[in-house]
């Protein structure tokens, strides 16, 4: 039996490859307007990195990372998501010392090991963008205005922003009290998952999927109700911002998302899939992470967004992406000879930019013509023992079907110059 591609990956064909060009070619475009360049970090790194940066009480760390053990006995981990990484690659090539803010973007695959199912894989790819150094409200701003600028730009509708304030740890330690203090009585009725979060990272709590704990936690206090004044007056400053960009969010008090690094701003951005709304984008603010990754205390913020997850959104609202690139010129030889005269001249064509093909297959005439039409070329040349004696091609307008000579001398540059028409 032929050997297939593993659980939860994927392979892109041609048709689909063209149409994630199309997008990445819309992102890298938006990144160079808001000011972000890219960075591409090694899709494995030392487990540590992932342990201290992600987080031990996150599922990524617990049940979902590719660990495994290479020849010289390192641990090592392929990347569940770039934030650490690029944390780590901001202070091991001392960024700081770059003018601040640096603003970094990535695309390329990520590797959890999950249940696939829809929109959900092994090895999926996300863009993200990652900005140091500045704890501005206007900057978790601009990346939220990014992520939808992008969405808008490639036609998807009906997406939702849900925003929250995590605090910084001081905000964290008295939320963490009135939680505990509120589920204490109701302790042994949550999950086992529960019951470790309560002890470890009570806010986190908020994140199990289990209805009976949601049912516990109905009137929980929020850390909204916890903030401390300055994160109160950030997160005030972010929706300000928002307003003033006219870009509507719903505040989520309960939004606490599945990475342990976050401080202040947490968001995500859901998409109306069949009868559920699933998150394409999440991201938020990590004062912490740099320094606990061992840089100095350097604010960040940044997002993610699942690129698989794209491409399901706009196939559910029935939106379609421009059709790859058709080729231009096609030719077709009668004879051997004539492919001789005609190899030369693909050559030319190709070499002045032009995306030409001739026949491989040794088809027949009106074969060949029928491949030419699949290709959706605007012109045909053919030719056979009669053009070559007569040193004229026949040129086929795909367009009108109209046909006419043209003379082989001077011919390369009188196609172009047809084309450019
Ligand atoms: P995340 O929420 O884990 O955040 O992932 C971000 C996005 O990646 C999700 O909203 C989803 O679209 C996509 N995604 C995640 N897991 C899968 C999967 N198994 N299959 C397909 N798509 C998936 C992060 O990764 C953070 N690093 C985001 C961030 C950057 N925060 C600050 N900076």
């Amino acid at each position: 039996m032929a050997t297939t591609r593993p659980k939860g990956t994927n392979d892109l064909l041609p048709e689909e490859t063209a149409k994630w060009q199309y997008i990445e070619n819309i992102l890298r475009q938006i990144c160079g307007e808001y000011g972000f360049r890219e960075i591409r970090t090694p899709l494995f790194e030392h487990t540590e990195l992932f342990l201290r940066g992600v987080g031990d009480t996150t599922d990524i760390v617990n049940k979902e990372m590719y660990t495994f053990e290479d020849k010289g006995g390192r641990s090592l981990t392929l990347r569940p998501e770039a934030t650490a990484s690029t944390v780590r690659a901001y202070i091991e090539h001392k960024l700081e010392a770059q003018p601040q803010p640096v603003k970094l973007f990535y695309l390329g695959p990520m590797f959890r090991y999950e249940r696939p199912q829809k929109g959900r894989f092994r090895q999926f790819h996300q863009f993200g963008v990652e900005a140091f150094g500045s704890a501005d409200p206007v900057m978790d701003a601009e990346i939220i205005g990014l992520a939808m600028d992008f969405y808008e730009r490639i036609g998807l509708t009906g997406l939702e922003v849900r925003l929250n304030s995590v605090g910084c740890p001081r905000c964290r330690k008295t939320h963490k009290a009135a939680l505990q203090k509120h589920l204490e009585a109701v302790l042994p009725s949550l999950c086992k998952d529960c019951r470790e979060r309560y002890e470890k990272n009570p806010l986190r709590l908020f994140d199990c999927k289990n209805p009976e704990c949601q049912a516990l936690l109905a009137d929980a206090p929020t850390i909204l109700d916890a903030l401390c004044d300055d994160c109160r007056a950030h997160f005030g400053q972010v929706r300000d911002y928002l307003d003033a960009a006219e870009i509507s969010y719903y505040i989520d008090p309960k939004l606490v998302r599945g990475l342990d690094y976050y401080t202040e701003t947490a968001f995500e951005i859901l998409v109306s899939e069949i009868g559920a709304k699933s998150a394409i984008c999440g991201g938020g603010r990590y004062n912490g992470l740099v320094k606990e990754l061992g840089g100095h205390e350097t604010p960040g913020v940044g997002f993610a967004l699942g690129m698989e997850r794209i491409f399901s959104a706009l196939e559910t609202q029935g939106k379609t992406l421009p059709a790859a690139g058709a080729a231009d010129i096609y030719l077709v030889a009668l004879d051997e000879a004539s492919r001789h005269l005609l190899f030369p001249l693909l050559l030319a064509w190709r070499k002045a930019g032009l995306a030409a093909e001739l026949d491989q297959m040794g088809r027949s005439m009106k074969a060949q013509m029928k491949q030419a039409n699949r290709l959706g070329v605007r012109y045909v040349l053919i030719c056979g023992e009669e053009e070559r004696q007569k040193q004229k091609l026949i040129l086929r307008d795909m367009a009108d079907a109209s046909q006419r000579e043209i003379a082989l001398d001077g011919i390369v540059q009188a196609v172009v110059s047809l084309l450019q028409k």
